[in-house]
């Protein structure tokens, strides 16, 4: 393994101080995920204190542990006066030093897919260090960076929000080369108020982009024309746009269902480009197309890149399909437990809609959380979209889920629960070989209890 951290450069970035050399391969803020070898961090939460576990840190094998305080310990410390500014000042040192590309993901749905994406397309042109799952807030972002290591050529960073000026304070250490942002949709709107709110929140993207740098749109969202105009007004140049849109810099022409994936025909910056990703649904090709935006933007080769999605497949909770042995056939499971807000169910809905089924299409639908007082509007509009896209049977579970329960016409009615598990008996009564079923909900609706059960029933 290589050295990521050497003392001397470690106590230079934080104005720290050692007790003692060391040389570190890693970071860690997590003693039950930390490797030999590592830097461990002492972050002070709500409910632990990462002090407490520098002793497991050290039984586990790390170089150094970094600490605010006295510890009786028997490895090399690093003290300094805050851990997360510290940690913080550690990413900030890792940017510095990095001579490659870097780009920033953000937007109310698909960053991590995004990021998945722009993984293996960078991963064919050269080193690419990306975020771990959604490590996307105030101290994923700099743990993200604080692991970079000094010679990678791309950068992919996630970085997310629910209150203003948290973006702002990230991308100060993420200075992007290009900002990319997926969609912008009523996601924690609580916490906004209004759309306009949250498209500004994600502009605060655009503050630290380096210069020459260039910021990356969803072309289709009704929100495009706000975003362009806070690119400008932080002083980048045009914006570049993805989307079905005309006018967009890389265009969807052509996305469908083929095989275990969707096949996709696109247009990237006057490129045609024809690949297959390993994942259905449209809001997924959308996806590809503004990753394969951003390598060009980068001066990478889009075609290379495109073809090294081939190996995208669907990320766990967020589209994964399983079939499941059921009274003698089989069903069709899409799990979509991972979390939910109106753009993803919609996507959700979309693929559901467009999907091959040969027997009914089902969806079972969890509350979608943080949605402020407007939340019984938007569960409610679900309805159109469930008339759309031909959903034969709707169960639904959650207090919030009710509005949408009370609209829906009696014939797509399969079974309301006040809670995931309540609805479990309801639902494999009703399944019969040959059903897809949709499973989605915020996190916190605990829609994965469902998946467990159905899992469990089919013995
Ligand atoms: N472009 C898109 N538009 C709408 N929904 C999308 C899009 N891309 C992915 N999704 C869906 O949104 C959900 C979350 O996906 P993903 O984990 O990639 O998003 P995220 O923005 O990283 O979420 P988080 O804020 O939890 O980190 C999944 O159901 C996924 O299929
Ligand atoms: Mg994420």
């Amino acid at each position: 393994m290589s050295e990521l951290w050497h003392w001397q450069e470690a106590e230079r970035a934080c104005l720290g101080a050692a007790s003692t050399a060391f040389s570190a391969t890693g970071v860690s803020i997590d003693t039950r995920s930390l490797k030999a070898g590592d830097l461990f961090v002492a972050l002070t939460g709500e409910a632990r204190d990462g002090h407490d576990f520098v002793g497991a840190a050290f039984a586990a094998g790390a170089a150094a542990a970094l600490v605010s305080r006295k510890i009786d310990g028997t490895g090399p410390i690093l003290e300094v006066g805050h851990t997360l500014r510290a940690l913080e000042d550690l990413g900030d040192a890792a940017r510095a030093r990095m001579v490659g590309q870097v780009i920033a993901v953000t937007g109310s749905a698909g960053k991590t897919t995004t990021k998945e994406m722009l993984r293996l397309a960078c991963s064919a042109l050269g080193r690419v260090h990306a975020s771990a799952a959604s490590y996307n807030n105030h101290w994923g972002v700099p743990l993200t960076l604080a692991q970079m290591p000094r010679d990678s050529e791309y950068a992919v960073i996630e970085i997310g929000m629910n209150h203003f000026n948290e973006i702002r304070s990230l991308v100060r250490l993420v200075r992007p080369h290009v900002a990319l942002i997926t969609t912008i949709a009523p996601a924690h709107i609580e916490f906004f108020g209004t759309l306009e709110g949250i498209a500004d929140a994600k502009a605060e993207i655009f503050e630290a982009v380096v210069p020459g740098g260039c910021a990356i749109l969803p072309h289709d969202n009704p929100l495009y024309p706000r975003l362009c105009e806070r690119a400008r007004r932080a002083g980048l140049a045009r914006p570049l746009s993805f989307g079905r849109h005309k006018g967009a810099d890389a265009r969807l022409v052509e996305s469908m269902e083929a095989g275990d994936g969707q096949h996709i025909v696109a247009d990237i910056a006057g490129q045609p480009v024809r690949l297959q990703l390993g994942a259905k649904g449209e809001h997924i090709a959308i996806n590809a197309v503004a990753a394969l935006l951003c390598i060009a933007q980068l001066g990478g080769d889009v075609l290379n890149a495109a073809a090294s999605l081939s190996s995208f497949t669907a990320l766990k909770g967020r589209g994964a399909r399983r079939a499941l042995p059921l009274k003698g056939g089989k069903i069709e499971l899409i799990d979509e437990s991972y979390n939910a807000n109106p753009a993803s169910m919609r996507a959700a809905l979309t693929m559901l809609g467009a999907a091959t089924v040969k027997g009914r299409r089902i969806a079972v639908l969890g509350d979608m959380l943080e949605m402020g007082e407007s939340a019984a509007h938007y569960h409610r509009a679900l309805a159109d979209d469930i008339e759309a896209q031909g959903i034969d049977l709707v169960f639904a579970c959650g207090a919030a889920m009710q509005a949408l329960w009370q609209v829906l016409p009696q014939a797509r009615r399969g079974g309301y629960g006040h809670s995931s598990q309540e609805l479990v008996p309801q639902l494999v009564a009703a399944l019969a070989p040959g059903d897809m079923v949709l499973i989605k909900g915020s996190l916190g609706s605990r829609m994965a209890v469902i998946l467990d059960a159905l899992t469990a029933a089919s013995g």
